[in-house]
C-alpha cells in the first residue's frame, strides 16, 4: 500500500478503513498507543462515531435536506468516510488533517471505499480550511470537531463555517482540566471554573457549552445543545446553530452558575453570566463553592435524541446494546435537574452502607419528588430533592 509504517486493514460500521497497526508502536506498557502511530487512530472511539452517524441522520431527517460535511482534524478518515457511506442524504465531505501522513492515509481510504467523487481529502491547518468556508454560501451543514484534548481552538472558525441552522459537534478530551483537576486551564480555555464534584462530567458538558456559547454570541449566533454524552475519556455536544442577534441574547440568559455545598451536599443553581459569589449553604452553613460561569440550558433535546435512537434500529453496530441504553437514559435527562446525586458517593460522605439504587429512587418517588437515571453515572439519580432527603433516603432505606 505504499506506508512507511505497518498498517492493518479494520472494519467499522460499514466501511473498511486502512489504520496503523497499533500495537507496533507500543514500546511500553503505559504508551498511549493511538498517539504514538504516525497517524491518529482510535479503535475506542468507535462509539463516539457511531452516535456521529446517528445524529446527522437524525439532523438529516429533521433538516430534509442534503447536506454537505466537513471533518477538520480526520486522522486516517474514518469517521468523515463512515458519514459518506452510512449517512442518507449527505452529499459532499471534507476531510483534512494537517499531518501528510494522516493525508495520505485518508485519500488512500476514500479512494478503497470507492468515495473519491464524494469525499475530498485536504492537507491544511484546521483554523486556515475552516476559514476558507465561512462565506455565507461555502458554508457547510455539520462540522465535527474532534481533536486531541480540547477543541476550543477551533471553535471559533468551525462556528463561522457552520450554515444558518447548521450542526456543529465538538469532542473534549481534556477531562482533567474539564473536571477540576486543573481547574486554571479550565478557566483559560473555558472561561469557568470547574469542580471536582461527583457530577463533574455534567459540568463538563455544561462548560463546554457555555464556552461555545460564548464564542457563538460574538458572532451573533446562538445555539441549541441536541445531544451530548459523556463516555469513557471525553465529553461530546452536539449544537444546533441559529444565527440572529436575539437568538444570541437568549443563548446568554441561559449563562449561569453552579453552587455546591461539599458539607452536606447541598447544590443550587442561579442565572447569570457574570459568575455568583459563594455564599453559605442554606442547609447547613458551609461556605458553598461555585463552578462556572457554565450552561444552565438543556443538554439533551428529547425530540433529536427519539431520532438517534429510531435511526439505530436499522443499524447493526457492534455496540448497538450500549447505544441503546445511552439513548434512552439521555433521553430521560431531556427534562431532569441539573445535576445527580451518586448513591455510594453519598453513602460515603455519611458513613452509611451502600443500598441499591433502586431502593433508593423507590422512596424519593415514593415521597413526591421527581426522579431518574442518568447516563452520565451507573449510580446517579437525577432528583428535584434537596441533599437532606436523599440523605434521608439512603439512610431510611437501611434502618
Ligand atoms: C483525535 S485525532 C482525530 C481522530 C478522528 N477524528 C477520528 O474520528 O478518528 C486529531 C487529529 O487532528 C490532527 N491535527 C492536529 N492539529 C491539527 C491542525 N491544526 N489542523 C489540522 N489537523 C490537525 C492530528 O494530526 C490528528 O490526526
Ligand atoms: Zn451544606
Amino acid at each position: 500500500m505504499g506506508f512507511s509504517f505497518p498498517t492493518e486493514v479494520v472494519s467499522e460500521g460499514v466501511v473498511e478503513i486502512v489504520v496503523p497497526r497499533l500495537e507496533a508502536f507500543v514500546k511500553s506498557p503505559s504508551d498511549y498507543a493511538p498517539s504514538k502511530a504516525p497517524v491518529f487512530y482510535n479503535p475506542v472511539m468507535e462509539l463516539n462515531r457511531d452516535f456521529a452517524v446517528l445524529a446527522v441522520q437524525a439532523f438529516q431527517r429533521l433538516a430534509g435536506r442534503e447536506l454537505q460535511v466537513c471533518e477538520p482534524l480526520a486522522g486516517c478518515g474514518i469517521r468523515g468516510i463512515r458519514l459518506a457511506r452510512e449517512v442518507e442524504g449527505v452529499e459532499k465531505v471534507v476531510v483534512n488533517d494537517i499531518n501528510d501522513e494522516a493525508y495520505r492515509l485518508a485519500k488512500f481510504n476514500v479512494e478503497k471505499n470507492g468515495l473519491l467523487d464524494k469525499v475530498c481529502v485536504e492537507n491544511e491547518d484546521a483554523n486556515f480550511l475552516l476559514s476558507g468556508f465561512a462565506a455565507p454560501r461555502r458554508r457547510f451543514d455539520y462540522v465535527d470537531v474532534d481533536p486531541f484534548g480540547s477543541p476550543v481552538p477551533f471553535v471559533d472558525s468551525a462556528l463561522r463555517a457552520v450554515r444558518r441552522g447548521g450542526l456543529l459537534a465538538l469532542t473534549a478530551t481534556d477531562l482533567a482540566s474539564l473536571c477540576g483537576v486543573y481547574p486554571q486551564a479550565c478557566v483559560r480555555k473555558y472561561g469557568g471554573r470547574p469542580l471536582r464534584t461527583e457530577y463533574c462530567h455534567e459540568l463538563a458538558v455544561r462548560l463546554l457549552a457555555g464556552a461555545l456559547a460564548r464564542s457563538a454570541a460574538k458572532y451573533d449566533v446562538g445555539v441549541r445543545i441536541v445531544f451530548s454524552h459523556s463516555s469513557e475519556h471525553y465529553v461530546r455536544l452536539y449544537a444546533v446553530v441559529d444565527h440572529g442577534a436575539k437568538k444570541a441574547n437568549a443563548c446568554l440568559k441561559k449563562m449561569g452558575c453552579i453552587k455546591h455545598c461539599f458539607g452536606c451536599l447541598h447544590r443550587e443553581v442561579a442565572a447569570g453570566m457574570l459568575g455568583c459569589s459563594r455564599g453559605k449553604c442554606l442547609e447547613c452553613g458551609d461556605m458553598m463553592s461555585v463552578a462556572g460561569p457554565l450552561w444552565i440550558g438543556k443538554i439533551v433535546d428529547e425530540n433529536f435524541v427519539n431520532r438517534m435512537e429510531k435511526e439505530s434500529e436499522e443499524r447493526a453496530f457492534r455496540q448497538k446494546k450500549k447505544i441503546r441504553k445511552l439513548l434512552m437514559l439521555a433521553r430521560g435527562e431531556a427534562d431532569a435537574p441539573i445535576t445527580y446525586y451518586v448513591v455510594d458517593k453519598v453513602c460515603d460522605k455519611f458513613d452509611l452502607p451502600v443500598p441499591p439504587i433502586e431502593e433508593v429512587t423507590a422512596k424519593l418517588k415514593t415521597a413526591g419528588y421527581q426522579v431518574g437515571l442518568t447516563h452520565f453515572e451507573t449510580q446517579g439519580i437525577k432528583t428535584n430533592a434537596p441533599a437532606k432527603a436523599m440523605r434521608e433516603a439512603v439512610t431510611k432505606t437501611h434502618a
